[in-house]
């Protein structure tokens, strides 16, 4: 069945600034290249509720909301072949991401990068690790993942800098399914390789948060010496300079053939001046800016008819996809009609006491001890098909018999020298497992 179904990509851009190159060239461009691909489904977002996690400032999110739609709009995107919607227009998306929150290892967040660069920033300012961060922060990477497993999206163009988040959505779709059942399908991230991640001005990343951005659609002019701002160093036209770890030359190779980049590289090697380059690095993104610009400026004169577009887009796409997935999601977690007979995550009905849905939902992990051509004995806890623990070899039967009966009364963690988790296993995963086991044998 899953082969009828198109491959869903979908991407959001945070409505926290203007739109700039890196936005441009590592998620609008190549989503809305996707998006042309016959058999794709595209799904489109201005993420404002991720906005506030950072800004504060209620006409900044406004304006932001309006200049990113704006932006995708005059880059191609084309409203009635894909879904184009505002985040906070689907209510959906906030309630799925309860309901994951509610299965997300804590642990798992305190990895986040942007979470953890926070505190690392306070602990370097002796501040007290959690000083000034919101819990949006923290709980950033389940609303991302509620974005993207609420319509069961197959691909995610992003930055390199958002792979954790989409492995993230990705932990938190195989937890909920193991425990609820099958309900989501695991989003994959896509990153254009040559150009994920675009420099800026400094050479750093361009970033918002760095300051070091080229507006998508500054004027001609501001581009212009937008881009004569971009660092660079003091060799000397005629001197040779290096394409690799320029910053300008990598902004070229985002907007420029694979012929114009080698007459580029062969540019720098013959000793082109920052002048001059500069002026190629302003031509061609001009090139293919221009026109774009054009529509761009026509778009935010007229945002009563984005408001009308994006609101067209929230409805259509919450009746045909968001409204009946919570409606299943709910059942599938026990929210539910309290006079419907209570059935369990496999669908199994089961008798009213509380100890009987324990014991009937508890999870089909099972341990399978057997011993390898090395003459020692091993076991390895399976959910079907997969591995979620694999022993070392024990000398004895009895040894590993010893350390699987502790592993039932939950003598495990993640240093554990006896056991190590499986291939795309998440720690929580095999904790839950485990717990649902000894629950199950304590309702024996
Ligand atoms: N976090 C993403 C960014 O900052 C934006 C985003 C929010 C997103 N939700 C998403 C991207 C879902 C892809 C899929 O760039």
């Amino acid at each position: 069945m899953a082969a009828t179904i198109p491959t869903r990509v979908l991407t959001g851009i945070t409505t926290s600034g203007t739109p700039h190159l890196g936005n441009y060239v590592g998620a609008i461009r190549p989503a809305i290249a996707a998006s042309r691909q016959p058999r794709a489904e595209s799904f489109y977002f201005l993420a404002d509720y991720h906005a506030l996690v950072k800004v504060q400032e209620p006409a900044r999110v406004q304006r932001s909301t309006l200049e990113i739609a704006a932006a995708w709009l005059a880059c191609g995107l084309q409203p009635d072949t894909v879904w184009f919607y505002r985040q906070s227009d689907i209510p959906e998306i906030p309630e799925l991401t309860w309901l994951l929150t509610c299965i997300a290892g804590k642990g798992l967040l305190n990895r986040a990068h942007a979470y953890k660069a926070a505190v690392d920033r306070n602990r370097n300012d002796g501040e007290d690790d959690d000083a000034g961060i919101n819990a949006g922060l923290f709980l950033y990477p389940v609303l991302m993942a509620a974005d993207i497993l609420i319509f069961n999206a197959n691909k995610v163009p992003v930055g390199r800098d958002q792979v954790q988040h989409i492995e993230m959505a990705r932990d938190f779709a195989q937890r909920f399914n193991h425990l609820y059942g099958e309900h989501f399908v695991l989003p994959e991230a896509v990153i254009e390789e040559q150009v994920a991640t675009l420099p800026g001005l400094d050479g750093r990343k361009m970033s918002k948060s760095y300051d070091n951005t080229i507006a998508l659609f500054a004027p001609r002019a501001e581009l212009k010496k937008q881009i004569q701002s971009i660092v660079t160093d003091s060799r000397l036209p005629g001197e040779p300079k290096a394409a690799e770890g320029s910053a300008l030359f990598q902004i070229y190779q985002a907007f420029a053939s694979a012929d114009e980049t080698a007459d580029m590289r062969a540019a720098f090697a013959d000793g082109i001046g920052w002048g001059d380059a500069k002026q190629r690095l302003f031509a061609r993104i001009d090139a293919e800016v221009a026109p774009l610009r054009e529509q761009y400026e026509s778009l935010v004169a007229h945002p009563q008819r984005i408001e009308a577009q994006l609101r067209d887009g929230a409805q259509r796409l919450r009746e045909r996809y968001a409204i009946p997935r919570l409606r299943a999601l709910r059942e599938a977690v026990g929210l539910r009609d309290l006079s419907t007979p209570p059935v369990n995550a496999r669908g199994e009905a089961t008798t009213g006491s509380a100890k009987s849905v324990i014991a009937s939902v508890a999870s089909i992990a099972s341990f399978k001890q057997y011993r390898e051509a090395d003459g020692k004995f091993y076991f390895k806890l399976v959910d079907g098909e997969r591995v979620l623990l694999q022993s070392v070899g024990f000398d004895s039967p009895k040894d590993a018999g010893a350390r699987v009966a502790s592993l039932k009364r939950g003598d495990f963690d993640a240093d554990d020298a006896t056991v190590s988790v499986g291939p795309g296993v998440a720690l929580d995963e095999v904790t839950a497992a485990l717990a649902t086991m000894a629950a199950e044998n304590e309702a024996k």
